[in-house]
């Protein structure tokens, strides 16, 4: 695998080492280190708020936190990523109080005190290895890593319920304080995810359903390509697809475009170019899901290969979320004998996927370089990614 690999990390070695930093910033033990994923999301892409299905899978890339209670209203948090530490009162940790990386951890915080749950003053040092800006939902680990570890400060059970409940402060979170109007699948797979499976989400009913899911068993490999081209969700892009996709679904007379039957009436009904466009991506990408989801349980992964290059047609040409530095990575990696590729997460930027024989990994990443390099682009990260946990305690 070329330089440009990006590595996981082993979560003993980093959870030991976030102890000893969590001692030496704040001058005592945590009570605990917890940790979740950063996600891709296979196929489903921009359906989550469309009540439509999803398919993601956590990575073995994820954010590592370190916690103690205070005896004051304090809260104290430091990012081993970023040069400026935050302070803060457990009064004043809602919406406009904290900002960037801080607001993600601050508003988990005051979601759970929402919630109903006394929170306690705070200690907690965070460290990540999911690539930030990456479309990989870093994000979502960062709350997902605090929402656990303030469960277990306050004596709660991680239990199913207690971790469905956490879904939902921590989307409430990143809605609300962090300013980024995101659907509900980051949060879901990174603390519901299992080893070796995707999540099959159910975004109308919330309802979810582990599908088996281990490339490396069948002779391939998931290549996560982080295109380092700048993506943010709160920057104007995601939302208006959002709000696209609410004006197809209102002009058509229904609450969401999951309620839509016939699709193809649907379609020649909308009389704005645009609009269409967006609400045939959705349509299309919902039978692409079904698609995979029979080709994964059947072990078909040329035809699953072949969907998910499809799906990325569809964001890049309907949805209009792709952009140059994702199209290359797809474009390259399927030319060098990958079995499809796509985008994944929001777009604009962010990362893509890529379906490879294990034979050809080295091949088709160092084509991926090559082929940046060759426009003067920043080198891509490369991530071979094995479905991973979701969020847990491990010290
Ligand atoms: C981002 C959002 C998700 C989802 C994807 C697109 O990752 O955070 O909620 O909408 O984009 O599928």
């Amino acid at each position: 695998m070329p330089s440009a690999q990006v590595s996981a990390g082993v979560p003993d070695e980093i959870a030991d080492s976030l102890v000893s930093r969590f001692h030496d910033t704040v001058g005592r033990e945590p009570v605990g280190c917890f940790v979740a994923p950063g996600r891709v999301n296979l196929i489903g892409e921009h359906l989550d708020y469309n009540d439509g299905k999803c398919l993601p899978m956590a990575l073995p890339h994820a954010t590592y936190a370190a916690l103690a209670p205070r005896d004051d209203d304090r809260v104290n948090l430091t990012s081993l990523q970023e040069e400026e530490p935050w302070q803060g009162r457990l009064g004043a940790l809602g919406p406009g109080h904290a900002e960037g990386w801080a607001a993600y951890v601050a508003g988990v915080a005051w979601a759970l005190q929402e919630d109903g749950l006394d929170i306690p003053g705070l200690d907690i040092v965070v460290d990540s290895r999911v690539p930030v800006g990456a479309g990989l939902s870093s994000s979502a680990a960062l709350e997902c890593s605090v929402a656990v570890g303030l469960c277990a400060l306050i004596g709660l059970e991680l239990d199913h319920d207690l971790r469905r409940r956490l879904v939902s402060a921590c989307m409430r979170a990143e809605r609300e304080v962090a300013g980024a109007p995101t659907g509900g699948m980051d949060q879901t797979i990174a603390l519901l995810a299992e080893r070796e499976h995707a999540l099959l989400l159910d975004c109308r009913d919330w309802s979810t359903e582990q599908v088996p899911w281990d490339p490396s068993a069948h002779g391939l490999e998931l290549l996560v390509i982080d295109t380092r081209a700048q993506h943010s969700h709160s920057d104007g892009g995601y939302e208006s697809r959002r709000n696209d996709c609410e004006e197809a679904a209102r002009s058509l007379g229904v609450d969401t475009l999951r309620e839509v039957d016939d699709t193809s009436a649907a379609l020649e009904s909308l009389s704005d170019t645009r609009i269409r466009r967006r609400a045939r991506h959705v349509f299309t990408e919902m039978a692409r899901v079904e698609a995979a989801v029979d080709l994964l349980r059947r072990s078909e992964y040329e035809s699953l290969g072949q969907v998910f290059t499809s799906s990325h047609a569809s964001l890049r040409d309907d949805f209009e979320v792709s952009c140059p530095e994702l199209d290359l990575a797809v474009d390259t990696a399927t030319e060098e004998g990958a079995l499809g590729a796509r985008m994944t997460g929001g777009g604009f930027g962010g990362s893509a996927i890529a379906l490879v024989p294990g034979d050809r990994l080295d091949t088709v990443g160092e084509a991926i370089v090559q082929a940046y390099r060759s426009r003067g682009w920043e080198e891509p990260g490369l991530l071979p990614a094995n479905p991973g946990d979701g969020a847990r305690r491990l010290r």
